[in-house]
């Protein structure tokens, strides 16, 4: 078994993000660990070239000159990384309502037609069946409870991608208030973190 933790923590120490990260990480159990951090292994943007490399090889099934190949390679890599996974666990801090452009990007790189999403009989279809995705997001403000609920659009999305994907279960916990006060902080950060651990003991306890 393996489980694959893609973090976006550049405060490192200081991340509200990186304890829910480690309070998963401390409860894994019987599993291959891989780690990916975005802000250092940054992942690439679709640009024109690589756009058009990426339409022309995953939409109509061309043969990519080595050049070209080569345009794809980070997202490739992300792409396979992805899929030798049994587990995936992704945690970023929520900016501007959303997850940041790093994990976007993570996410574009890694939701290629034909590897992790195909279309059959003209509807979509998920090739990640069987497998297990847990989102972690911190954010400084209020998410849960109206009537902000339609503000949020990182935690919401980043599953939404997985369930696409078809992955089998999908959990997310937001621990949310970390700009509220050291109390609120705390007091959600030690909910969240319960929440994780119970996730995992779900997991891997059994
Ligand atoms: C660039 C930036 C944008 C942010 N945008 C939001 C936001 O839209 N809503 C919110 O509640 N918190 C926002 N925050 C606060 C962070 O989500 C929050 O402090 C989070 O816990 C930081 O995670 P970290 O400690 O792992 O870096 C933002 C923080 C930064 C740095």
């Amino acid at each position: 078994m393996k489980t694959l933790l893609v973090r976006y923590t550049p405060r490192n120490e200081r991340s509200n993000t990186k304890k829910l990260l480690d309070s998963f990480k401390s409860e894994i159990k019987n599993s291959d660990i891989e780690e990916i951090e975005l802000s250092i292994d940054v992942p690439d943007l679709f640009l024109d070239d690589s756009l058009f490399a990426y339409i022309e090889r995953n939409y109509l099934g061309k043969d990519l000159m080595p050049e070209k190949k080569n345009l794809m390679s980070k997202m490739d890599r992300m792409t396979a990384q992805l899929k030798s996974a049994d587990i995936v666990v992704v945690g970023f801090p929520m900016f501007n309502f959303s997850m940041p452009a790093t994990v976007k990007a993570w996410f574009d790189s890694v939701m290629q037609k034909g590897q992790t999403w195909n279309t059959k009989d003209g509807t979509y279809l998920g090739m990640m069946n069987g497998k297990k995705a847990l989102v972690l997001v911190s954010s400084g403000g209020y998410y849960k409870k109206e009537p902000m609920t339609s503000w949020e659009h990182a935690l919401s999305l980043a599953k939404l991608e997985f369930q696409f994907m078809g992955y089998s279960d999908v959990r997310g916990v937001l621990a949310e208030g970390m700009n509220a006060g050291d109390e609120s902080k705390s007091s959600n950060l030690t909910k969240s973190i319960e929440e994780i651990q119970k996730i995992a003991h779900e997991w891997y306890d059994k």
